[in-house]
C-alpha cells in the first residue's frame, strides 16, 4: 500500500469508528491523520530562581511571540497543542526541564529523540523552531529553549480551552541529554499503578512535598502520588495514541490471550477493528474520543464508562484505590476542580530540577549546544 492510501484509509476508519463509538454526546470529533504521541509527568516543590516576571525587562514580549506562533500552528492543526504539551512533559521527566529532549545527535550528544517513548511519536519541532527564530530576532540569546517548551505547553492548554496559570520562568538549557534516562523515566502506557508510583517518586516527590503542597487533607505519600498521576493523565483530554500503545489491552492483557475485561464492550469491539491483532501498529486513535481537540473533563467521563484508552488511564478507576476512583468521579462532574488541580500540577511538573543561575546556557539553536 502506498503511504498516501494508507493515510487515507486511516482517516476513513477513524471517522467510522468515531461515529460507531458515539454512544453518547460528542462535543467535537475530528479525523486524525498522522502518527505520533506519548507522555509522562513529574514535580518538585516551588523552585527558587524561577519566577513569572523573569523576562519582564529582557524580553517583555516573550509570551506574545509564543502565543502568536501557537495560534497559527494550532489553527492549522489542532492536534499540535497536544503534541507540544507532551513535549514539555517528556523534557521534564529526563534530567529536569532543561530542553534536553530537543538536542540532536552530535559528537558529544546521544539524542533522546529515539528513546522508546519518543521514537516515531514526539512531534512539534517545527513550531519550536519558529518560536525560537522569532525570539532570537526580538531578544537575541535571552529566552531558553526549556522556557519555550514550558510556555508552549501552557499556551497550548489555553488555546485548547483549558486553564491558564502563572508560569515560573528562568530555566536554562542543558549541555547534555540522556537517552537511557528517557527510556527509564517516562512511564510506559501499560504501566501498573505500582510502576507509576515508582516513576513519579523518582522525580523527587516526598513527604515534605506532600505536606507543603497538600496540607492535612491527604494521609500519605502514596495517595498524593496517585493524585499527581491522575492529574497528569488529564493531559489525555487531548491528543492521540498509536495502536501499539494499547494493543496489549485488546488481545493479551494479562498474558492469557484475553482482553482487559474493564473495557466497555462496544468500545472494545470498535478498537479491535481499528487496531488488529497483527499489523496496524501506527494507526492512531484519539485518547479522548468524545472531544479530542478540546481540553475538557470528558476524558474522566469516558474512564467512568470503561472507555479510557490506555491501561494507565483505566487503572485510575479500576486500580482498586479508593482515592483515584473518587477523583475520577469528581473530575468527571466538576470541570473547575480538575482545571484548578491541573494548573497546579503543571507548575510542579515545570519545576522539576531546572538549571538556573550561571549553569547550563541559553542555546542559540535549540537542537545544538553552543560552542
Ligand atoms: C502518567 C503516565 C503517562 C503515560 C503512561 C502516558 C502515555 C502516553 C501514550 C502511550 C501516548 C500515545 C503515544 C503514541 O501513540 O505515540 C500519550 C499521548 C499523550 N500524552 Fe501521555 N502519558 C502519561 C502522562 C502524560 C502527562 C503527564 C502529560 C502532559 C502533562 C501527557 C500528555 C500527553 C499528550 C498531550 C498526548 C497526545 C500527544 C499527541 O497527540 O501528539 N501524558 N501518552
Ligand atoms: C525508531 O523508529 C523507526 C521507524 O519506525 C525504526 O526503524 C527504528 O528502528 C526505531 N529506532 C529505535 C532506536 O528504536
Ligand atoms: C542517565 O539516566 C540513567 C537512567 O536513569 C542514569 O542511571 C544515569 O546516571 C544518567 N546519566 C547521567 C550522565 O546522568
Ligand atoms: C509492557 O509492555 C512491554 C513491551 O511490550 C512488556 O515487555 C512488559 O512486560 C509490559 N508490562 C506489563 C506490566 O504488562
Amino acid at each position: 500500500m502506498t503511504k498516501a492510501s494508507m493515510g487515507c484509509s486511516k482517516v476513513v476508519s477513524s471517522l467510522i469508528l468515531v461515529a460507531f463509538l458515539s454512544s453518547s454526546t460528542f462535543t467535537l470529533a475530528f479525523p486524525v491523520s498522522n502518527s505520533g504521541s506519548g507522555h509522562g509527568g513529574g514535580f518538585g516543590g516551588g523552585y527558587p530562581g524561577l519566577y513569572p516576571e523573569f523576562y519582564e525587562f529582557s524580553c517583555p514580549q516573550v509570551n506574545d511571540i509564543v502565543m502568536s506562533v501557537l495560534e497559527k500552528a494550532i489553527g492549522r492543526e489542532p492536534r499540535m497543542a497536544a503534541s507540544l504539551l507532551r513535549l514539555h512533559f517528556h523534557d521534564c521527566f529526563v534530567q529536569g526541564c532543561d530542553a534536553s529532549i530537543l538536542l540532536d545527535d552530535s559528537t558529544t550528544i546521544v539524542s533522546e529523540k529515539k528513546s522508546g517513548p519518543n521514537n516515531n511519536s514526539i512531534r512539534g519541532f517545527d513550531v519550536i523552531d519558529e518560536i525560537k527564530a522569532k525570539l532570537e530576532q526580538a531578544c537575541p540569546q535571552t529566552v531558553s529553549c526549556a522556557d519555550i517548551l514550558a510556555l508552549s505547553a501552557r499556551g497550548s492548554t489555553v488555546l485548547s480551552g483549558g486553564p491558564s496559570w502563572e508560569l515560573p520562568l528562568g530555566r536554562r538549557d542543558s549541555k547534555t541529554a540522556n537517552l537511557s534516562g528517557s527510556n527509564a523515566n517516562i512511564p510506559p502506557p501499560n504501566s501498573t499503578i505500582q510502576n507509576l508510583v515508582a516513576l513519579f517518586n523518582r522525580q523527587g516527590l516526598d513527604e515534605a512535598d506532600l505536606v507543603a503542597l497538600s496540607g492535612e487533607l491527604l494521609v500519605n505519600v502514596v495517595s498524593f502520588l496517585f493524585i499527581i498521576f491522575l492529574v497528569s493523565s488529564g493531559s489525555h483530554t487531548i491528543g492521540v495514541a498509536r495502536c501499539v500503545t494499547f494493543k496489549q489491552r485488546l488481545y493479551n492483557q494479562y498474558g492469557n490471550n484475553q482482553p482487559d475485561e474493564t473495557l466497555e464492550r462496544n468500545y472494545y469491539n470498535g478498537l479491535k477493528t481499528y487496531c488488529p491483532r497483527s499489523g496496524g501498529d501506527n494507526n492512531i486513535f484519539p485518547l479522548d474520543l468524545a472531544s479530542p481537540i478540546r481540553f475538557d473533563n470528558t476524558y474522566f467521563e469516558l474512564i467512568l464508562w470503561g472507555k479510557g484508552l490506555l491501561n494507565s488511564d483505566e487503572v485510575l478507576l479500576t486500580g482498586n484505590v479508593g482515592k483515584t476512583m473518587e477523583l475520577v468521579t469528581e473530575y468527571a462532574k466538576h470541570e473547575g476542580i480538575f482545571f484548578g488541580q491541573f494548573a497546579k500540577s503543571m507548575i510542579r511538573m515545570g519545576n522539576i530540577s531546572p538549571i538556573t543561575g550561571s549553569n547550563g546556557e541559553i542555546r542559540k539553536n535549540c537542537y545544538w549546544i553552543n560552542n
